[in-house]
């Protein structure tokens, strides 16, 4: 449909079904002007151009008209541009949209539209996730029209699918920041009024076991005592070390000695059917960071037992350094943690062990987060890791995919190789007035 010669557009009843048919017709429009390239001259050119069809090509969204009787359904905008299918493609019933809706967001999102219908709503929006031709999903924000009959009974349901997976993602990384700068405040106050008990109860323990009168089963019990409490001390030093607030012994270090240092333990540690490969970078200069390294050795230890247990029958651990330029990156490429862009130093420990599922990865590095049944796991390990890491100015990265395998990052701030210690040339003179002893 076309608005006559001198119609404006201003006669539409602003509020009433004509109006929404209008707009819907005039949507219907886009589907075959899409097809013909408007250039902004042309829309220039002529104020009776279909407005509404260009404000709709405008927002870059898709829309879909699903005829509610028929169960057709038309994308008269963004099929191709938006979704990346293929416009002459044969997939016209509502059985398509329902087959590329997230299924983890099927159930939420179906109910919601059958309500709207069987309501008397003009509207209906929400929130999911939609498979594109290339089979990854985006975030679509939809806002639909729903047109009914004079009885109410719905007939059309036009949507406009705007894409806001960037949204989605800068909201789920602050989210993710805000929970565990949270959880870091929490549990770093509760650990460190809780470690003042322990050091009380460690310090009078010590004072019991060496008064004289206490010997045999009291002395036993005493040292159980003393033993508890300082298990609880070592776990409240991790959560202190999650919420940054251990304190750290910052050194200039290259990364390669860390791990050749370690190379020991960590075999000791990973048993006999995982097999180690190190890959360590071979610049001349060195990759050097500012950090505690007993702290850095903490991590990957921890990292490479946690690899292990995602290896009981074997697989290879794989260890790289690496320099990585992130100096021209504007917008952050990690989770969490304000980024500075600039060299970075890279810790890669990877796994070919069972990967994590989606769950876990939400929350691994959350304090207690554990899948172990082993009463001996706390689930602090991955939350010490983030705290050191983040303390040392650095960031985490982890990517996992089940039956496949784990790769952790370390990133680190370059720093630039310290001063060669000095080294004064002997004189060969005798110091003056001096005695050899
Ligand atoms: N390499 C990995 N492969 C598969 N899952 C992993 C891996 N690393 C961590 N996870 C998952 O993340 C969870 C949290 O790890 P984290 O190291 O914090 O705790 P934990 O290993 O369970 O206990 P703890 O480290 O305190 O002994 C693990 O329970 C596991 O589900
Ligand atoms: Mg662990």
């Amino acid at each position: 449909m076309r608005l006559d010669e001198g119609e404006q557009i201003t006669k539409t009843p602003p509020h009433s079904h004509s109006r929404e048919r209008f707009v819907a017709t005039h949507l219907e429009q886009i589907s075959d002007e899409s097809k013909t390239a408007l250039t902004l001259s042309e829309s220039h050119s002529s104020p009776r151009d279909d407005y509404f069809a260009i404000v709709a090509r405008a927002t870059n969204d898709a829309v879909r008209d699903w005829n509610v009787k028929s169960g057709a359904l038309s994308w008269p905008q963004g099929f191709d541009s938006l979704l990346g299918y293929d416009g002459s493609s044969t997939e016209c019933d509502i059985g398509f949209w329902q087959k590329n809706v997230h299924p983890g967001d099927c159930a939420r999102i179906a109910p919601s539209i059958r309500d709207a219908l069987v309501g008397t709503s003009a509207h209906w929006s929400g929130e999911y996730r939609f498979r594109r031709a290339d089979g990854t999903y985006i975030n679509v924000l939809e806002r639909s029209l729903i047109l009914r009959a004079a009885d109410g009974t719905p007939e059309r349901l036009i949507g406009s699918l705007m894409d806001v997976t960037a949204r989605k993602q800068l909201q789920d990384q602050l989210c993710r920041s805000q929970k565990m700068e949270a959880f870091g405040q929490l549990a770093g106050g509760v650990a460190h009024d809780f470690n003042n008990f322990l050091t009380t109860i460690l310090g009078y323990g010590d004072l019991l076991l060496h008064e004289r009168q206490i010997k045999g089963t009291l002395a036993d019990h005493v040292t159980e005592i003393r033993a508890a409490a300082a298990r609880a001390s070592a776990l409240t030093q991790q959560l202190l070390a999650f919420s940054r607030r251990q304190p750290l012994e910052p050194v200039i270090v290259e990364v390669n000695s860390i791990i050749t240092n370690l190379e020991r333990s960590l075999l000791r540690l990973i048993g006999e059917n995982i097999s180690v490969v190190c890959h360590l970078h071979h610049e001349k200069e060195g990759a050097h960071i500012k950090a505690d390294p007993s702290q850095i050795t903490q991590i990957i230890l921890n990292l490479a037992v946690n690899a292990r247990d995602a290896m009981p029958t074997g697989g290879q651990l794989t260890l790289e350094t690496a320099i990585v330029d992130l100096t021209k990156e504007t917008e952050s490429p990690f989770q969490c943690g304000d980024f500075v862009p600039g060299e970075y130093v890279l810790i890669n420990i990877s796994d070919t062990g069972i990967g994590m599922n989606d769950e876990a990865k939400v929350h691994l590095f959350e304090p207690f987060f554990t899948t172990k049944a082993d009463r001996e796991r706390s689930g602090l390990g991955l939350a010490t890791c983030y705290g050191i890491v983040h303390q040392s100015g650095g960031h985490l990265r982890v990517e996992s995919e089940q039956g496949k395998g784990t790769t952790v990052q370390i990133y680190l701030p370059r720093v630039p190789a310290p001063p060669p210690p000095s080294y004064k040339r002997p004189t060969g003179k005798k110091p003056r007035g001096g005695t050899e002893t």
